[in-house]
């Protein structure tokens, strides 16, 4: 018994060094820490990441839109990273801010959970919230479909980016999450040049690395 503890517990070590690290050379240029993944293929047109698990700072809000409820969703994340929490401690923001939006008829109302990812240092024992809409979450190692775009992340560009993504998801005749999928975003506000943003779709079965829209296919 004890010796199985002891497993888990240096699997979850090991777990949690490897996804949460070192920003330098990735997409996350504003924060000292990045999600780390494994670049499993790059069609020109998406990339298959692989993510492993990690721990995440969340809240849901009730919208019709991703604009309206992103703001309400930040601030409260913003809180917690800012002292509401039950050790008052100040916690660094990382990258990237992902958004669960999801896929809805333009007249309903759905939740929008919004998460920032919690540094390496408070990945094993992060602090709970004072406020009882705010939620540490654990998701799964997960594979991504992913495109980038550039400019802020809005309702229409996240509509315009997942449709397309989509296209070329249902051409190449790939599997993938129909629920939701994620709006991420990797910089501040106040960033005005060199944004970075994507769409997250999760893989379902093997993931499809082959494009068929290329002139050797
Ligand atoms: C939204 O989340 C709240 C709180 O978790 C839950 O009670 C409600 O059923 C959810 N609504 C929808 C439309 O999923």
């Amino acid at each position: 018994m004890i010796l199985l503890t002891g497993l888990v517990g240096v699997l979850l070590v090991l777990t949690a060094e490897a996804k949460v690290g070192n920003a330098e050379g990735t997409e996350c240029t504003e924060t000292k820490e990045c999600l780390l993944y494994e670049l499993v293929c790059d069609t020109g047109e998406y990339e298959v990441r692989k993510y492993g698990a990690a721990k995440w700072v969340s809240t849901k809000e009730k919208s019709l839109t991703m604009d309206l409820a992103q703001m309400a969703a930040f601030k409260r994340l913003f809180g917690y990273i800012s002292g509401e929490n039950e050790r008052g401690k100040k916690i660094e923001m990382t990258a990237p801010v992902i958004v669960e939006i999801p896929e809805k008829n333009f007249w309903e109302r759905v939740n929008f959970t919004m998460s920032f990812l919690l540094p390496s240092e408070y990945q094993q024992n992060p602090p709970r919230a004072t406020n009882d809409e705010v939620y540490i979450h654990e998701m799964p190692e997960m594979q991504m479909y992913v495109q980038s775009y550039g400019g802020w992340m809005t309702s229409f560009s996240d509509y315009y980016h997942a449709r397309c993504l989509k296209d070329v998801l249902d051409e190449e005749e790939a599997m993938y999450g129909t629920k939701y999928h994620y709006g991420v975003s990797y910089n501040s506000p106040m960033t005005l040049f060199n944004r970075h943003n994507e769409v997250w779709v999760k893989v379902v079965g093997k993931p499809v690395c082959s494009s068929s829209g290329g002139m050797f296919n």
